[in-house]
């Protein structure tokens, strides 16, 4: 709750009404109007049809297919990537209302607060060090790959030092444990102790979404014989395949001229930038996930791959591709002569011939064609015969018609077979599942659950209700849906309105609330209600409360030997039953 603290729950009410979600989110994400909602393609999943609505009555988004939802601050910080109050600061400014957030800082996510804490010491050591005498060599050899001091400055670019304890004695100075220091990935312990894991080597910091350090990559610059990069150990904060590098630098860019560069490694993303292409980032050199092509998706509409130019590069364009594909993104392909990666590329062409590739990348299938084509030989038919069965594989996996239709004629005309025919030996994509899923899994919830749920939908909506509530309930009997009822009514209190979008900002640090707020408002039920059906609810949560403790007190019955006491329980019992016919 800590970072909702710096703006009132009342500021942050003005700020939502301000903007309509409606806009907001077709910002982002074209949206149409169906009926009373609106519905567009969910960018937090791999979404082909438009499963999420937004509903500009109540102000909040829904994907009926991965559960996503929320308010327009919910929506923001998902898709941009940011925190909370960032969110709010952007939308504040869209709505153009002055935020007044003199010591705004970012606020840290408490339980990295160590390794943030670490990451940023040694990063300061790192990037002191390669400025002093002991960093000449290393200069020396970034400026000789044409790396000057902005370059350096502009990517925080350091230097670990041949002695390897110095960070070791720094951070033991500032009296963190060696458990902490070892957790971090920065520093190592044998039979001798302590020392650092980086040791004369050029240090670039890597960065999470947010753009706080969280790990570091280093580089050998002299002739060691050791891996060219070592990079820290994966920890809470820092999983590879979760980010890209230079995405905070890179997003803005991105999303301004609608297109994101994706390259192999963070020198080329240096390199494209010293000849001003800005809007790139890296995958460092592992297999691209789904939450990485999640984020491009997320980046801009067109995204460009522009991976080394050997056989490990198109091999990983074709990878990322299918990733890509399979998320409803098409991205276009720039390959590269002689081998070369883009660092190369461009030192060997220079600014101009590397810009004019990259205006002009290939389709992806195109790509595919050439790649699959590599090292098979037309005059042989089971060669074509392989390579027809696998670009048909291929093609089942676009879902671009006219693409699929361009593809076919050009496979007919290198292999003289009817393009009918080839169609005909396409899968049909199987009836597409994803509509089955879309029917909610209705997990058996007893009727006391559903009770709960119910009433929680119309405390969400009416006053009256959480009135209702107050007055009769006062246990409820499932623990999520009683923090809620709790949180509700405690909101209403403290507020004196009700509405679901503003009571989202107060719960958005309570993952599990949130979710179980989710499950309620899929519910979608009548906004119209009597009091009789909400009674109903209540009689029903009651009754629970009824049941649970009969059966208990039935138990206590077995065991109980005295005869006088187990009359005393069936009394009880009774009692409780009775209660149960007034309600
Ligand atoms: P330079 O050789 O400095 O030009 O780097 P590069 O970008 O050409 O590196 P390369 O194409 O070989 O690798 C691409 C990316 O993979 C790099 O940016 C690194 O993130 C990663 N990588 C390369 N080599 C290693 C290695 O030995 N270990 C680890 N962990 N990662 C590596
Ligand atoms: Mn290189």
């Amino acid at each position: 709750m800590e970072n909702t603290r710096q703006i009132s729950e009342q500021q942050l009410k003005v700020i939502r009404e301000s903007v309509d979600i409606v806009d907001i989110i077709s910002g982002y994400i074209p949206l149409v109007s169906k009926g009373k909602s609106f519905f567009g393609v969910c960018p937090f999943h791999d979404d082909h049809s438009p499963s999420m609505s937004v509903s500009r009555e109540k102000q909040i988004y829904r994907c009926f297919s991965c559960g996503a939802g929320g308010n327009v601050f919910t929506f923001v910080m998902n898709y941009e990537n940011i925190n909370f109050l960032d969110a709010v600061k952007l939308i504040a400014e869209k709505a153009g209302i002055p935020l007044q957030l003199q010591e705004y800082s970012a606020p840290r996510q408490k339980k990295f607060e160590t390794y943030y804490e670490i990451y940023d010491l040694a990063h300061k050591f790192y990037q002191n060090n390669i400025n002093t005498a002991m960093g000449k060599d290393a200069k020396s050899y970034l400026t000789n790959r044409g790396l000057g001091s902005d370059v350096i400055k502009e990517f925080e670019i350091g230097l670990s030092l041949k002695n390897a304890e110095m960070l070791t004695k720094l951070l033991q100075k500032k009296e963190y444990s060696a458990k902490e220091l070892v957790k971090t990935g920065l520093v190592n312990e044998n039979e001798k102790g302590l020392h650092d894991v980086f040791y004369n080597r050029i240090m670039f910091p890597l960065w999470n979404l947010e753009g706080k350090v969280v790990g570091f990559s280093g580089r050998i610059y002299q002739n060691q014989d050791t891996a060219k990069y070592v990079n820290t150990k994966e920890t809470d904060a820092f999983k590879k395949g979760e980010l890209l590098y230079n995405y905070h630098r890179a997003k803005n860019e991105a999303r301004k001229v609608g297109q994101v560069i994706v390259m192999e490694g963070f020198m080329d993303v240096i390199r494209a930038y010293t000849i001003g292409v800005t809007n790139v980032v890296a995958t460092m050199g592992t297999a691209v996930t789904k939450n990485q092509a999640l984020l491009l998706k997320r980046m801009a509409k067109e995204v460009i791959l522009c991976f080394d130019g050997d056989e490990a590069g198109a091999k990983a364009t074709m990878a990322c591709s299918n990733e890509l594909l399979k998320i409803g993104v098409t991205p276009k392909i720039v390959r590269l002569e002689e081998q070369l990666d883009p660092d190369e590329y461009i030192l060997k062409y220079g600014k101009n011939q590397f810009c004019r590739k990259l205006e002009n990348p290939i389709q992806v299938m195109d790509f595919k064609l050439d790649y699959l084509k590599q090292k098979k030989d037309f005059n042989n038919g089971q060669d074509v015969t392989v390579y027809i069965r696998q670009v048909l594989t291929e093609l089942e996996k676009m879902d671009d018609p006219v693409l699929k239709e361009l593809t076919i004629q050009k496979l007919s005309s290198e292999t003289h077979l009817d393009p009918t025919f080839l169609k005909s030996q396409m899968k049909k994509p199987e009836d597409t599942p994803v509509h089955v899923e879309k029917k909610e899994v209705t997990t058996k919830q007893n009727k006391y659950q559903q009770a709960e749920k119910n009433l929680i939908y119309y405390m969400l909506i009416s006053p009256e209700v959480i009135q209702l509530y107050q007055k009769h309930i006062t246990y409820m009997p499932t623990k999520i849906y009683r923090m809620l009822a709790i949180q509700i009514a405690c909101y209403y209190k403290d507020y004196k309105f009700i509405s679901v979008a503003d009571f989202m900002t107060s719960i958005q640090n309570d993952e599990t609330m949130c979710n179980a707020l989710n499950e309620i408002l899929k519910l979608d039920l009548k906004e119209e209600y009597t009091l009789e059906q909400i009674m109903d609810y209540i009689k029903t949560i009651h009754e629970y409360g009824i049941q649970f403790q009969c059966k208990r007190f039935q138990e206590m019955m077995q065991t109980e030997i005295d005869p006088m006491k187990k009359a005393e329980i069936g009394q009880k019992i009774i009692e409780l039953r009775k209660s149960e016919m007034i309600r």
